[in-house]
């Protein structure tokens, strides 16, 4: 698996602004949805394109489009939701498929409660997206169950990842490409990413 980190001052800078405890749920969902496009920016550079005749006003000329797979974007429920239109900002077209897990509070395991991928899953690049990626758990269960449904080229971004979460995705799914917008120091005890920003979901959605 390749592990991609952003380098991009203005990602710092907006992923600096999102931890704050002061950013509201307004401006941090604003925040997260700029984020994940400019991410979407990075780990979309490797699509393919082809050669295709079009016509300016001034003459015929050969020029590249997006060709080849589809795009389906997948967000891990919830706090996954906040990105998907920072990357459809940049692929209008792309479908969308869900994967709904939540942590048990105790154990800190994934339970999926709902799993909807759209068709020909086998044939799109796919791109899930999670702001955090924590003890690596809920992103492997998304990747497993993206898997036993077909899907093959798999493209996962989250803004801010534990190196706990970075390892365990790596060894359960070597064949994925990962993209961190920021990698943090450690887990507390509650299995909560320091320093993090807290809970990803409840400050997208303002609940507690
Ligand atoms: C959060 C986050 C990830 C998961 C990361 O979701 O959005 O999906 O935790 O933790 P992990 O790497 O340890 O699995 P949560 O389970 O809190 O659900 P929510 O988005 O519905 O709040
Ligand atoms: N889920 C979150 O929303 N935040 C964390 O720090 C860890 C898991």
């Amino acid at each position: 698996m390749s592990v991609s980190y952003m380098t991009h001052p203005l990602i710092k800078h907006k992923i600096t602004l999102l931890r704050k405890t002061i950013t509201g749920t307004s401006e941090f969902r604003k925040l997260t949805e700029e984020i994940a496009m400019m991410m979407g920016y990075e780990a979309l550079a490797d699509l393919p394109t082809a050669d295709v005749e079009i016509e300016t006003p001034i003459e015929k000329t050969v020029q590249p489009v997006i060709n080849g797979r589809k795009l389906a974007v997948v967000p891990i429920l919830r706090a996954g939701l906040g990105m998907v239109n920072g990357v459809l900002a940049l692929c209008p077209t792309a479908k969308i498929g869900h994967i709904g897990l939540y942590r048990d509070p105790e154990t800190h395991l994934p339970h999926e409660y709902y799993c909807k991928l759209p068709e020909a899953i086998d044939e799109r690049q796919i791109v899930v997206v999670d702001p955090m990626l924590a003890t690596g758990g809920s992103a492997v269960a998304a990747v497993d169950s993206i898997k036993a449904r077909g899907g093959k080229k798999i493209k996962f971004m989250s803004v801010i990842a534990a190196p706990e979460g970075v390892s365990k995705l790596m060894k359960a799914h070597p064949d994925i490409q990962l993209y961190v917008g920021c990698l943090d120091r450690c887990l507390n005890e509650n299995a909560y990413i320091c320093p993090g920003l807290g809970d990803a979901g409840d400050r997208i959605f303002g609940t507690i």
